[in-house]
């Protein structure tokens, strides 16, 4: 936890400062701007490592908010259930558009 926290702290006020705020911030983002910081190996390895390292770090973080106020064996369970599959699932589809992104697909505008 304090070493993925200490990565995040790099990570993320980094990602903060470079969508919005810097030079227009938020106003600038679009399909271009994505595409041309995807077509980067170094900003799609940024957010692979942002993905993986705050979704392990998020779950094992409410991993123990679950084990510290589920009251009964079952709500722990599931809750732990819906925990580890929605970890999955963000994972999986995270890494996989980053991996497969194509800047050549037509856009609506
Ligand atoms: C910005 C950099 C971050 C730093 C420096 C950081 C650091 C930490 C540290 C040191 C802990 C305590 C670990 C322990 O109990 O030993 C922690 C817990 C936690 N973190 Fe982070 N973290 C960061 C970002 C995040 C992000 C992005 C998320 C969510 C995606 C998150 C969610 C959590 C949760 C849910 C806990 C557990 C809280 C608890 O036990 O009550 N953190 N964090």
């Amino acid at each position: 936890m304090r070493v993925s926290g200490l990565a995040l702290i790099v990570l993320v006020l980094g990602h903060l400062f470079i969508m919005n705020i810097l030079d227009g911030g938020v106003h600038r983002i679009n399909f271009a701007f994505v595409a041309g910081r995807w077509s980067s190996p170094f900003w799609q390895v940024w957010d692979l490592l942002m993905l993986w390292l705050a979704e392990l770090h998020g779950a094992n973080g409410l991993r123990t908010v679950i084990n510290d106020y589920a009251r009964k064996d079952g709500t722990r369970f599931w809750l732990k259930i819906m925990l580890y599959v929605s970890v999955v699932l963000i994972l999986f589809l995270g890494t996989y558009v980053i991996f497969t992104f194509d800047a050549t697909i037509p856009t609506t505008h």
